[in-house]
């Protein structure tokens, strides 16, 4: 195991399969960066505390300087012997700094408080990447919702229709848990702001190296309380990849809803071609393949969440080279998700709505019998006698093939006295909508001022 990171107390090196099953440098080499920015700020800590003089740290600092460029440009890369990428940029540091020098900076230092700041680091990049895809996709729904502010569509509830409301305040509804989503990754970031480098192995070291040093120039506000801690857990990973799979949760609800609405059946959207595939077999088809990837991508993202937490959940404390299993899953979700975000808004903000269809269908399935049964409350007949009469002229209607508004005065006062012609003038879906004006109704009023309450609670991200 000639360089590698440990080997001495061994009678050889390991065997060709441990070495094929332990290799990790095919996906930990994506924290190349952070691992030489970390050897950076742990070579600064050396020195702070006497192990490096000036010209060493010097030293040290130009050799990983050439080595980062080095990784960057692609010159340097693991070989077939390097375990994982802190073995990897090892050797490089040694191969250009010397081993006299190079040799230094392991001191004080393990892969266990290396990873687990590396984890975290990627992460906190990320989170600025997807929070502004997400913004993206927040600012494509409430600019097709600002585009029709006054378009109805049936309401549903069980899929049913239920009560006309406005396209806009359905398309905000599909906003607010993306909002939650970046509130979330906002909240993560506070909890993932303590650095685990200094923690060692797991019990710290013993050459009094100044954490807080590391942590500031990684990046980080604080280091963490307890290095068994700062170790060995893996929560914020888990906590990071459960709102990579809400997100994807988030999305897979609305391509729900774009699929149906892009059948010949609903029609009510048309997607634009670029944002549409077709069939190598039926030329006539125009598929919504992104909203069916999300649809489908929200799986793989949940399945990537629950692997972790179950790899997490009988691990004793300390580290455990199962943590090693945090990487892929949390990775893949983070790829997948990247790439399906900026797809899944461009189809967002292409989608033609057809909304004279869906004011068509808004009043049809009697969406407007709670608006009559409440008319009555406002004549003040009780509303279990409301209720009642209401149910009464929809089984009237079903009866003979009518809808509410076409009853004629005779047949409302024999359905009940208290149905008076007035009553049609709830009937209408413009009506139905406009009286829905309470704090987040559909009121056309109220979906102002929601969409100016979510421009500006966006603005905050
Ligand atoms: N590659 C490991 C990980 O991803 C870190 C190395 C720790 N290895 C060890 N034998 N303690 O978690």
């Amino acid at each position: 195991t000639e360089g590698a990171l440990w080997g001495a107390r061994f009678a050889g090196g390991p065997s060709p399969e441990l070495a094929r099953l332990s290799k990790s440098t095919h996906f930990d080499w994506q924290l190349a960066e952070y691992d030489i920015a970390g050897s950076k700020a742990h070579a600064q800590a050396l020195a702070a505390a006497g192990y490096l003089d000036d010209a060493e740290l010097a030293g040290m600092h130009a050799a990983l300087d050439e080595l980062l460029a080095k990784v960057q440009g692609g010159q340097f890369l693991p070989t077939e012997s390097d375990e994982d990428v802190h073995g990897a940029l090892e050797r490089g540091l040694i191969e250009i700094a010397g081993s006299e020098l190079g040799g230094k900076l392991r001191a004080g230092r393990s892969r266990n408080d290396q990873i687990a700041t590396f984890i975290r680091m990627l992460l906190r990049d990320h989170s600025v990447t997807i929070s502004r895809q997400l913004i993206d996709l927040i600012d494509a729904l409430a600019a097709q919702a600002a585009a029709h502010p006054a378009a109805i569509m049936p309401g549903r509830t069980h899929l049913q229709h239920a009560q006309p409301v406005l396209l806009s305040h359905h398309l905000l509804a599909h906003c607010w848990p993306l909002v939650r989503d970046l509130d979330r990754l906002a909240d993560w970031n506070r909890r993932a702001d303590f650095s685990p480098y200094g923690s060692g192995a797991l019990a710290g070291n013993t050459l009094g190296l100044d954490a807080g040093l590391v942590a500031s120039v990684l990046g980080f506000g604080g280091v963490v309380e307890n290095s068994i801690d700062g170790t060995a857990s893996r929560d914020l990973v888990a906590e990071f990849s459960y709102v990579l799979a809400q997100v994807g949760i988030d999305l897979s609800r609305l391509s729900e809803e774009i699929i149906l609405w892009n059948t010949r059946e609903f029609d009510f959207v048309t997607l634009d071609d670029a944002y549409s595939t077709g069939s190598s077999i039926m030329p006539q088809k125009k598929n919504p393949d992104i909203a069916e990837l999300a649809r489908g991508k929200s799986g793989r993202l949940i399945g990537n969440h629950t692997g972790l937490l179950a790899t997490l959940k009988g691990l004793p404390l300390a580290y455990n080279r199962d943590l090693q299993e945090d990487k892929e899953p949390v990775f893949d979700s983070l790829q997948n998700l990247e790439v399906l975000l900026p797809a899944f808004t461009g189809m967002v903000a292409t989608m033609r709505f057809h909304t004279e269809r869906m004011a068509e269908l808004a009043p049809q399935g009697f969406s407007l019998a709670t608006d009559v049964a409440e008319w009555l409350v406002k004549q003040h007949v009780p509303f279990r006698d409301a209720h009642e009469i209401t149910g009464a002229m929809v089984k009237f209607c079903e009866d003979r093939g009518l809808e509410l508004h076409e009853i004629d005065d005779a047949s409302l006062a024999a359905i009940d006295a208290r149905l008076t012609p007035e009553v049609r003038s709830v009937l209408s879906i413009e009506g139905s909508v406009n009286s829905r004006d309470g704090l987040g109704g559909t009121a056309p009023v109220r979906v102002a001022e929601q969409l100016a309450a979510l421009t500006a609670r966006v603005r905050e991200f």
